[in-house]
């Protein structure tokens, strides 16, 4: 093999989401610009997936509810898939119609969790991706299923391993391209994720598969790396470690960008995402949320920005 195909297979991708997981949580109303601005920014720091937004009720989510001037309106940079969540039929029409790239339908696999998220049975929601499927045949864009809570629930608890593999199936037999296992409120461990990750790589090539970890529990890079040395490539992440569900108690930000390019730069890891670009955007995000944010990186420095000695320092032998 040479060293080309090396680093290509080496390759982690990062999916930013933070226009959409990471804003969809803030009380405080980004402006459509400000967005745009954002969205922008991320589409030339290296980026080659986008989750700009999601087309959903906006009196579930108002935070996002201006999703069409958004995809309309950001400059769509040259290799670049920019993604729309998509709950239903409905938003399904709507993100095809300003263009999205790709649609991300989600589903939890709790029935429980779908219930409060939205609104509707596992078998509804199945039900209405059946629509979608056909809705999109002969347009270009592609589909991408989500199973949400797949490694656990903040109301049931325990997943069955077997119902996520089966609505993974599901999800294949309906033609999802792709496919994503979401941690909702962060309650994966590195074991369970390398398990899950080898039975459904058993289903899908790494190209087709993504994990969106949450960092609720601090175990956040900790599944990513397992899940990376499991065969997994492709991983959400959210700027600044923003994020979370508003329908589940206890949800917190998505992994951050910047600590998992870091971790990437550190071990090696090709990402071909700019590091002080990120951490640059990440800086402006409390002037822009009027509040901290939870990444590390950010505020850190990465381990070569060194900090001059002190002076006594010197007169120390
Ligand atoms: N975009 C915009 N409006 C939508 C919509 C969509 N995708 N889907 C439904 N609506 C509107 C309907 O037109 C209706 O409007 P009206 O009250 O003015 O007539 C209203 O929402 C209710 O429609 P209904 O189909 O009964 O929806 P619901 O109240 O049962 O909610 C969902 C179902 C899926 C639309 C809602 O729960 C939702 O958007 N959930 C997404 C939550 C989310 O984004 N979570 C975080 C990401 S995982
Ligand atoms: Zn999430």
């Amino acid at each position: 093999m040479n060293a080309f195909n090396h680093t290509l297979q080496d390759r982690l991708i990062v999916q930013e989401v933070a226009p959409r997981d990471g804003l969809q949580i803030e009380p405080t109303w980004v402006e459509t610009d400000d967005k745009i601005a954002l969205i922008d920014s991320l589409s030339t720091a290296g980026f080659t997936r986008i989750e700009a937004g999601s087309f959903v009720s906006p009196k579930a989510i108002p935070a996002l509810r201006d999703g069409e001037a958004v995809f309309q309106r950001i400059r769509r940079a040259p290799g670049v898939i920019y993604i729309a969540l998509i709950p239903n039929v409905k938003g399904a029409e709507r993100a095809i119609a300003a263009r999205a790239d790709e649609l991300n339908l989600v589903m939890s696999a709790s029935q429980t969790h779908n219930r409060a998220n939205m609104r509707m049975s596992c078998e509804r929601s199945l039900s209405g991706f059946g629509d979608i499927v056909a809705l999109a045949k002969g347009s270009p864009v592609t589909l991408n299923g989500t199973v949400a809570t797949a490694f656990g629930c903040p109301f049931e608890g325990t997943i069955d391993e077997n119902r996520v593999l089966a609505i993974v199936d599901a999800y294949l037999e309906l033609g999802m391209h792709g496919i994503t296992l979401a941690d909702t409120t962060g309650m994966a461990n590195p074991r369970q994720v390398a398990r899950l990750v080898a039975r459904v790589l058993e289903r899908i090539g790494a190209d087709a598969l993504t994990l969106h970890f949450h960092n609720t529990r601090g175990l956040g890079l900790a599944n990513v790396l397992s899940a990376y040395e499991a065969g997994a490539r492709r991983f959400d992440a959210a700027l600044g470690g923003l994020g979370g569900c508003p329908f589940a108690p206890g949800a917190s930000g998505n992994i951050c960008t910047e600590d998992l390019v870091n971790l990437c730069n550190e071990m090696g890891i090709p990402t071909g995402i700019d590091l002080a670009r990120l951490i640059g955007l990440s800086r402006g995000l409390p002037a822009l949320l009027g509040h901290d944010v939870p990444g590390q990186l950010a505020k850190a420095g990465r381990n070569g920005d060194l900090h001059p000695a002190p002076e006594y320092v010197r007169s120390i032998v």
